[in-house]
Order: structure tokens, then sequence, then C-alpha cells
């Protein structure tokens, strides 16, 4: 759309029931914000809305695995992310849940509008039902054996051993997970969006009247418009939810996917009642033609909003249609799928007790790697590179430099313009360019190529400070000085402007340094920005180089996490078959003490010990060299080894026995050896 009147930004809302991580931020948080400040920064008017998603299975069974309620579960953690969104500067016009009455209301006033139109279909099917407890099962009430792999423990949606998506009655032996009871088929009502009533206008609406949506975002729809559009359940068996507002639903609630994306309306609802005056009524963010609709999300929620809520709003028949999706894709940490369930993941509130301070590179980190055409790795090595290479080196050192110069050479004040020379204005023009092109980038959601291509100003000041070398002239020209330092604190101060919409942090504290007190948009580009005789603040540092070992430890952190979910996994083999006790009295195990230990050449795994057996000398070979990297550190401690094992030959080398060692659940070789010396010799029985 490009005559609109104002936009309404949505961004994904959270399930309530955990805090959010970097792959949340990367992927919805931070791009909806930098949209939004950049169309406020251009004077638009604009409504940012978020909030927490506060129904649904998953809530409801984390509340029983702890003994409390959901809503105590969705008061926790609504909590939590509210709080860790603001701290990161991301700038929610509102952030409310879908527990509130506005929303219960608006939901419910939906849902009655469609079905008083006839919006949807009625439909009995069989369900799984838990006699002893009472009640239809959620897919994830119910466990068995998955028919693909074999595990035992699968969920009636989907089994987490092979990724496989299930429907509950694939299930295997089917237990309920609330009584561990069988459980039965029973007949059951539900209302349904009939998709497939929508097909024909949603195809023409997406495949011909948006072509350019994002490729991936464009490329899902196609696949499931191709695949043929189902009727889709819009109501639940459950006791946790709104309860489906019409007779005869008894014991019923939406479908948490019929009511989130309701949340957008109902948040916008509760800030515009709230201050009208500021907002205006809500339903002009909603249903007037002039407004523009955007939806911030991840891929896995492309469907609902690019054509189960476009659907339900079609049939409401009131409300506008989004003009963009721009969903990304996913962020993996260190080559892994962020989890929480595996706690592999960094967590906002966490980062911020490591990283007091540094939002700023965060969001820098993951605006620069954001997942926006394919799904994308953080590593704590790119965070530390980008951090010294990028915003220290090139950004923080540009800044720097024009402030400590002016400091020095004019007592912190902005010095007058002088002539231009032909390389200041062929600097001017390059830095002109900038504008258009990050605007161009923003404008079509690339906020990865338009960070970048504003991180040019800093590179340009850079390279125009190296070149001219002002401390040098000092000596000479000072009129020459003043010109090179007023167009480099102009250039900062254009910095400041682009730079609101990713480092919001930062640009706030140049433009303090710079007494910037009013700043808009269209002033980038302009190099009139501070008045020659205005005064500065001192210089202070923006960015702070990050050292080794503290990318270290957060790196050992994920290493830990590994080692637990490794831990935790880790199934014990079957016991074998009894032994008597003379079989075990045939092995002779003993200890002994490493006289000598090496790494047997041109063989990876195997170590040669040279063992003092309590008798005289042996020489075992052992395949543990790729769990002991320094074999020298042995030398000297005592080993259990089997003393009776059949001699035999490895690399040309005779093994006298066998050296006993545990493996580890991730598959590490550690020796077993006794907690204090003992005589040579002695057997272990
Ligand atoms: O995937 C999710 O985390 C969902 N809670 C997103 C909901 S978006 C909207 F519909 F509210
Ligand atoms: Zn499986």
């Amino acid at each position: 759309m490009t005559n609109y009147k104002r936009t309404t930004v949505t961004s994904a809302l959270p399930y309530a029931n955990g805090p959010v991580h970097i792959g949340h931020l990367a992927g919805v948080y931070v791009p909806a914000d930098i949209y939004v400040r950049y169309l406020r920064l251009k004077g638009e008017e604009v409504l940012f809305i978020g909030g927490s998603d506060e129904h649904g299975v998953p809530i409801t069974i984390k509340a029983k695995k702890e003994g409390v309620t959901p809503q105590d579960i969705v008061d926790r953690y609504h909590g939590i992310i509210k709080k860790s969104f603001e701290e990161f500067g991301i700038t929610f016009d509102i952030y409310s849940r879908t527990t509130s009455k506005t929303h219960r209301e608006l939901a419910s006033d939906i849902f009655k509008t469609i079905e008083s139109k006839g919006g949807f279909i009625e439909k009995t099917n069989e369900q799984y039902y838990d006699e002893s407890a009472q009640q239809f099962l959620a897919d994830r009430y119910i466990t068995g054996k998955c028919p693909h792999c074999g595990n035992e423990n699968a969920y009636g949606d989907q089994c987490e051993a092979c990724g496989t998506s299930l429907n509950a009655t694939d299930l295997i032996n089917p237990k309920s997970a609330i009584s561990g009871n069988v459980p039965v088929m029973r007949e059951t009502k539900h209302w349904y969006l009939p998709l497939d009533q929508h097909e024909a206008w949603l195809r023409k609406w997406i495949l011909e009247d948006h072509k350019e949506w994002k490729t991936n975002v464009y490329g899902q729809c196609k696949s499931w418009l191709d695949m043929g559009l189902q009727p889709r359940a819009v109501s639940r068996d459950l006791d946790w939810g709104i309860p489906v507002p019409v007779p005869g639903a008894e014991g019923k609630v939406l479908y948490v996917w019929f009511d989130a994306p309701i949340g957008y309306i109902s948040n916008t609802k509760e800030l515009c009642d709230s201050q009208p005056e500021k907002y205006g009524n809500w339903e002009k963010w909603w249903k007037d033609d002039d407004t523009r609709l955007i939806h911030f999300i991840g891929k896995d929620n492309i469907v609902f909003h690019c054509i189960v809520f476009p659907a339900m709003l079609k049939a409401e028949g009131s409300y506008i249609l989004p003009d963009n999706v721009p969903a990304n894709e996913f962020l993996n940490l260190e080559g892994d799928k962020i989890s929480t369930s595996r706690n592999w993941a960094v967590w906002l509130h966490e980062y911020l007790v490591d990283f007091p301070g540094k939002q700023d590179v965060l969001r820098y980190v993951l605006t620069a790697n954001a997942p926006e055409t394919k799904d994308n790795d953080f590593t704590w090595s790119d965070f530390q590179a980008r951090n010294n290479n990028e915003l220290v080196a090139i950004f923080g050192n540009f800044i720097n430099r024009a402030m400590v110069l002016t400091q020095k050479y004019y007592d912190g004040k902005v010095p007058a313009l002088g002539e231009l020379t032909d390389y200041d204005k062929q600097t001017l023009e390059e830095f002109v360019n900038v504008k258009a092109d990050v605007e161009k980038l923003l404008n079509n959601f690339r906020f990865r190529d338009a960070q970048k291509e504003a991180m040019m100003l800093a590179r340009i000041g850079n390279k125009y400070l190296a070149d001219t070398e002002p401390w040098k002239i000092a000596k000479t020209d000072m009129n020459r000085v003043a010109t090179i330092m007023h167009l480099s604190l102009q250039i900062a101060a254009n910095l400041a402007i682009a730079f609101e919409p990713f480092l919001p942090f930062t640009s706030k504290k140049l433009r303090t340094m710079l007494g910037m007190t009013t700043f808009s948009w269209k002033d980038l580009g302009k190099i009139d920005l501070l008045k020659a005789g205005s005064q500065l603040e001192a210089p202070e540092l923006l960015f702070e180089k990050i050292e080794d070992e503290i990318v270290q430890a957060q790196v050992q952190k994920l290493l830990d996490t590994k080692k637990a979910n490794e831990a935790a996994a880790y199934k014990a083999a079957p016991v074998k078959e009894n032994v008597a006790f003379e079989y075990f009295m045939k092995m002779d195990i003993r200890v002994g003490t490493v006289l000598d230990c090496k790494r047997v050449p041109k063989a990876d795994k195997l170590l040669q010990f040279r063992i003092a057996d309590g008798l005289e000398e042996r020489t075992i070979l052992s395949g543990i060299a790729q769990h002991y990297p320094n074999p020298e550190e042995l030398i000297g401690s005592q080993v259990c080894f089997i003393a009776n094992f059949e001699p035999r030959k490895l690399r040309g080398v005779m093994s006298e026995g066998m050296i006993l060692s545990a493996e580890d659940a991730n598959g590490r070789l550690v020796l077993i050896q006794p907690k204090v010396n003992v005589t040579n010799g002695v057997e272990v029985k």
C-alpha cells in the first residue's frame, strides 16, 4: 500500500510459559521495533501492539507439573517477558495479555459475529477421553509408542525422539498423561472455520495481489494453498481458555490460535479506550481502509497470520487484512536449534546480568545476523567479533576521535565550517547517498542490510579522519582543522539519527553528548545539525571491547548445559544375564601405577602404558588417547587393569592386559582410578 494514513504494527504474542530468548528478539521483536522507531522518526502515525499469549495446552501442562494454576504460570511469565522487552528497548505502545477482560469480551464477540453469519460449521467426531479424570484429552495429554521410531514416550501431537508430527490416534498403546489410564474414544462436537470455502479469495489475495511478500512467506503460503485448505477446528475440550460463547458449548473453549491473534485487536482497544485523546478510536486502527496492518512473526506462525486469521477477519466482515507479514526464519544457537525444554538458549534476563548495559550490542549482533531469508546461527565468537571489530573499532572509534579532538582543540565547542576541499565534497557525496539506501532497505523489511548501510556513515567518518589527519595539520592550519572537525561532528550527529531505530540506547547517549535536543528522520543527510559554537558534553565511550574470557565463560555455560542434557537423556543399558561368583573370580583385576604413558605413533586412539603391577612391569595399550590429550599427566597415578586378559599384539606392540574405564553419557572414556593410593598389585573384588 503506498498511500496510507497510518500503520498498525503487531508482533507475535509470545506464550507466557517461559522467559524470552535471543531467538524471539532476533526473529520478531527487534525487527518490529526497528521498523516502528523508523516510522515514528519519520513522523508517521503508527501503533505498536504486543502482549502475552496466555492460553493453550502447554500452559496447563506446566501448571500441572508445578502443582499451581495456569493463571499462576501466566502471571509469572507475563511479568518476566514484559520486563525483558522493556529492558531491551522494545517500544510497544501497549503490552497486554490475553487473559484480560477486554480480550475475553472481544474474542467472544468476534466468535459470535462469525457464528451468527453462518461462518462456522459444526462437526461431531470421536476423540480420546479419560474416564477417570472425566475429560477429553488434548493431543499433548496422550502419550504412547511412536509408530515410526518406537520411542515409548511420544506425545499425541509429536514424537520428540524422531521429530515426526503425529495424530493422537497414531500412537501405539496410548495412555492418558493425567491418570496413566488407557483412554477411550468418545464423541464430541466442535466448531470449524471452513477454510476450504475461503480458498478462492485467499489464492487471489496472496498469490496475485501480494507478490511483493518475502519469498519465504509467499512460498509457504503457496504450498499450503496448493495442498488445498481443510476446515480447521476453532474450539477445544479444555478448562483453560475463553469459553465458546454459544449455547451447547459447555466445557469447551476457543482454540488458542483463534483467540491469540484477536489479542492484537483487543490490546489496541484496551490502549485506545484508556487514552482516547492520544490514540483515537480503536476501530480506526483495524477497520479503516487507510490503515496499513503489518504482522511481525516467526516462520512457524505464517499459516495462522496469512491464511487462518485473514479468513477469520473476512468471515467477521468489518476488518482490514494485513498488508504485509514480514516473517523471519529461525535463529539457531551455536549450531543447534534453540530449545526451551533443553535450556539451549541465551535468555534475555540472564544476558543482562552477564552483560549489564549492553542491550545495544545484542540488538546489533542479532540484526547483523538476522534470519531474514534463511535460518541463521548465533555464536559467541561472532558476537565478540562484531562488538570488537565493528561497534568498537568503527562506530565507537570514530565518535571517540571526533569528540576527543574537538575537546582538545576547541574546548568541546563545535568549530565553524570553513571552505570545503574537493576531498570534503567527495566525502559528503558518499555520505548523502546513505540515507536513501537505508530508507529503501527499511521500507522493504531488510533490516540486516539497512543496519549495514547505516554503518557506512561511521566507516565514512573514520576514513575521513584517517585521511585528513587533523592531529597533524593542527600544527600548521587550525582553520582547516575546524572544517574537518565540524564535518566530522555533523557525521556523528547523522549517526545518532540513523542508529536510533537500531541502537536506541547508544543513539540517546550520543545525542546527549552532542547536545541534540530535537531530531527526526528528515534531518538525516544534512550537515547543519549542530550549530557552530554549541557546547558538547565530555566524551564517553559508546562501546567497550569484550575480552576472550568473557565469551569463553558463555561458551562454557552452553557446554555445561549440553552435558547436563546428555546426562539427563542417558538411559543405562539393561543389566546383563547373571553370572556365578566363580565366573567373576576368574577375572584377575588389579591396581597398578603408571610408570610411563605416551601416544602410539600413527594410531589416533591408542595410548601405551607402562604399569608397575606389583610383580614386575607390563605394557598395556588402551584406546583412550582422544580423551586424555596430555598422557604424561597420568604418570604416577594408579589404574585398574585385567591382569589375565589374553595378551595381543596391537600396532606391533604386545599388550599385556586391559585397562578399565567407564564410558560417560556423551561417549567420553574415563579411567577407573582408586581415590587413595593402594599397594601395587592388589586385587579388585
Ligand atoms: O508461536 C507463538 O509463540 C504464539 N504464541 C504466537 C501467537 S501470535 C498471535 F497470534 F498472537
Ligand atoms: Zn518417533
